[in-house]
């Protein structure tokens, strides 16, 4: 009987032992079939309960089974381990180099027309200017009536309008897409006294057949300065620090006129051009001259709408197309590349 006992628990022993040192669930499940399998030692030993004395047999079989148990958890807790493990064979497959070099996240960047619009934004911001949005839906009033654009006159036709409700072309307070930033002075006048110095960029929209220089949504940026005393010269000083800053500090500017309802007199400006000095190439079509904005004197009508006195204030207003002062400073031939989505284009301006 004692031989028996001793024999079950070095057996548990060494069981144990084997489970412990099994890697995975193979070598487990020879360790359980040579101990608790068929032909197992535990099992032979079993077999030999009917030769124990019958009052010692509760008391061995009772030993033997807890010892049975005692393997069968052991050999669960490491099956349970050994499943959290991964196999050698999926950690070969995951190897991971770890002295190749990293991956890049390749990082986005600013698209060109946002970063010649906020170069722009900025020569005004560094004269003083402050900068405002406004609403791309716009009422007739703001685009065309308050800026001294009557319904019916023939000034109308300088913009292609998309409207919002074609019957509300005629109704009274039509809404449409504003076909430029210049409705935001009269925004900024109802709601402001002067002095006034302001910068809009914004989205417009005309009813246009898209070419190589026109799309259908465009963007501008709009200028306002008004208070008392200023004057063409204040324009054009204006102007023309802008022009320099922005194509180089030996640019010429010339002033034609030009008609735009809301101003009078009413301009456009061109810079002499950067790449043939003036001489004529084909960038500025043989003239010397680009032409890069549109500008003028407040309109006396414009500034009594919104409730300044014309006597007392003055100002001068300016529109510019940022597409296009792109495609001149960087030589872009059509203004469809902004919108084409090709990364070939979008690269080069880091
Ligand atoms: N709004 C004009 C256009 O889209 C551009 C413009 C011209 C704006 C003269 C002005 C200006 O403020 O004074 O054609």
């Amino acid at each position: 009987m004692e031989a028996l006992r001793k024999e079950l628990e070095t057996l548990q022993a060494e069981a144990l032992e084997l489970v412990k040192k099994s890697v995975d669930a193979a070598q487990l499940e020879k360790v359980r079939v040579s101990f608790l399998g068929r032909k197992a030692r535990l099992t032979a030993i079993l077999r030999q309960l009917p030769t124990v004395p019958p009052e010692e047999r509760p008391v061995v079989g009772q030993l033997a089974n807890t010892v049975k148990r005692a393997i069968e958890e052991g050999i669960e807790a490491r099956r349970a381990a050994l499943g959290s493990i991964p196999s050698d064979e999926i950690l070969r497959k995951d190897q991971i180099d770890v002295t190749l070099p990293g991956r890049r996240p390749s990082l986005g960047r600013l698209h060109p027309l946002t970063q010649i619009i906020r170069e722009i934004c900025g020569v005004f911001v560094e004269m003083g200017f402050a900068v405002m949005e406004g609403p791309e839906v716009e009422w007739d009033y703001y685009n065309f009536e308050a800026l001294n654009i009557p319904e019916d006159h023939p000034a109308r036709d300088m913009w292609d309008t998309f409207w919002i409700d074609p019957a509300s072309a005629r109704t009274s307070t039509p809404m449409l897409l504003r076909t430029h930033t210049s409705p935001m002075q009269i925004r900024i006048m109802e709601q402001t006294r002067p002095p006034v110095r302001v910068v809009v960029p914004g989205k417009c929209y005309r009813y246009e057949a898209v070419d190589a220089s026109h799309e259908s949504q465009f963007d501008q940026v709009e200028g306002l300065a008004v208070d008392e005393q200023i004057t063409f010269a204040d324009l054009k000083g204006t102007l023309h620090t802008f022009a320099r800053r922005l194509f180089g500090k030996d640019r010429k500017t010339r002033f034609r006129c030009d008609y735009f309802p809301f101003v009078e007199p009413g301009v456009d400006m061109s810079i002499d051009c950067f790449l043939c000095k003036g001489t004529g190439c084909r960038l500025c079509k043989d003239t010397g001259w680009l032409e890069i904005l549109g500008a003028g004197m407040v309109h006396p009508n414009v500034l009594a709408r919104v409730g300044y006195d014309p006597a007392r204030y003055t100002g001068f207003a300016f529109g510019l197309g940022p597409a296009r002062v792109a495609m001149l400073k960087y030589g872009i031939e059509d203004i469809r590349f902004f919108h084409g989505n090709d990364l070939r284009f979008l690269r080069q301006f880091p």
